[in-house]
C-alpha cells in the first residue's frame, strides 16, 4: 500500500492562459460551473466556505452555492449556525471550490451580507417538503443529546403542520461580494497555472500570473 507521502498523481486536464480568461472573473467563474456541471461532476456546485470566529479561529464547512449574480455568491444555512455568528463578528468569508476531474480550484474572498426575506422565503419553499421540515426541526450547530430526540423534534412538527412549514426565521441566505478570485489549472510536474483577479482603484478587475 502507498504511504502518504508517495501518494500523488500527474495533473494533466487542461492549461490555463492569460488570454483564455474572460475579463471578468465571474464569467469565468460562470464558465468553469458550467463545465462542471456539464461533466456531470459529483457535487459540482460544491463550496468550502471559510470564515474566523470572534478569537480570529479559522473554520470551514462545506456549502452549496445556489445563485451567481451580478453582486456575488449566494447559499443557504441557518443564522444562528457557528457560521452565522461567526460571520456576526466577522463578515469576511472566503469561497474554495474544488473539482478533481478538471484538476481545477477556485478561491474567491470578499465581504458577505444577509440575502432578504423574501429571498430566504422564496428558496425555503421550493426544496423538497421533507427539507423544509428537517431544516425547522434543526437548530443547526446546537448540541442535542441523541438521534432519537431529533426525530422526535422532526415527528412532532409533521403533527403540527399539515402539508406545509414555516420558514425559521433564523433560516437563511448570504451572499459573498467577490473582491479577489484565483483560477488555479493543475499542471504536469507541478507548474501549474495560476491567475489571480484584484480590482484597481477604478474598479477595474487586474489579472496576474503567479507561480506555482
Ligand atoms: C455536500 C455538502 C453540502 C452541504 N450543503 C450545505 C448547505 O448548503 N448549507 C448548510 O448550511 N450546510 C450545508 N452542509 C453542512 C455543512 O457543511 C455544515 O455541517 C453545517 O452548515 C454546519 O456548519 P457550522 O456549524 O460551521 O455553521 C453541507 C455539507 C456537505 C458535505
Amino acid at each position: 500500500m502507498t504511504t502518504l507521502a508517495d501518494t500523488r498523481r500527474e495533473y494533466d486536464f487542461s492549461s490555463l492562459s492569460k488570454k483564455q480568461l474572460n475579463q471578468n472573473p465571474v464569467e469565468q467563474m460562470k464558465l468553469w460551473l458550467d463545465q462542471a456541471k456539464q461533466a456531470e461532476f459529483k457535487d459540482a456546485t460544491c463550496m468550502t466556505l471559510s470564515t474566523t470566529d470572534k478569537n480570529g479561529m479559522p473554520d470551514s464547512r462545506i456549502v452549496l452555492l445556489k445563485q451567481i449574480d451580478e453582486s456575488g455568491f449566494s447559499w443557504y444555512t441557518n443564522y444562528t449556525s457557528h457560521k452565522g455568528q461567526q460571520l456576526l463578528h466577522n463578515p469576511q468569508a472566503c469561497l474554495l471550490f474544488y473539482w478533481r476531474d478538471a484538476d481545477r480550484q477556485v478561491k474567491i474572498q470578499g465581504q458577505v451580507e444577509k440575502l432578504s426575506t423574501k429571498e430566504a422565503e422564496e428558496y425555503f419553499h421550493s426544496r423538497p417538503l421533507d427539507s423544509q421540515f428537517s431544516a425547522a426541526a434543526s437548530k443547526q450547530s446546537q448540541p442535542i443529546g441523541s438521534r432519537k430526540q431529533l426525530e422526535d423534534k422532526l415527528e412532532q412538527l409533521k403533527k403540527t403542520n399539515a402539508n406545509t412549514v414555516d420558514r425559521p426565521e433564523s433560516w437563511g441566505g448570504y451572499r459573498l461580494l467577490p473582491e479577489s478570485f484565483e483560477f488555479w489549472q493543475g499542471r504536469e510536474n507541478r507548474l501549474h497555472d495560476r491567475f489571480t483577479y484584484t480590482k484597481d482603484d477604478s474598479g477595474k478587475w487586474l489579472i496576474t500570473r503567479l507561480q506555482p
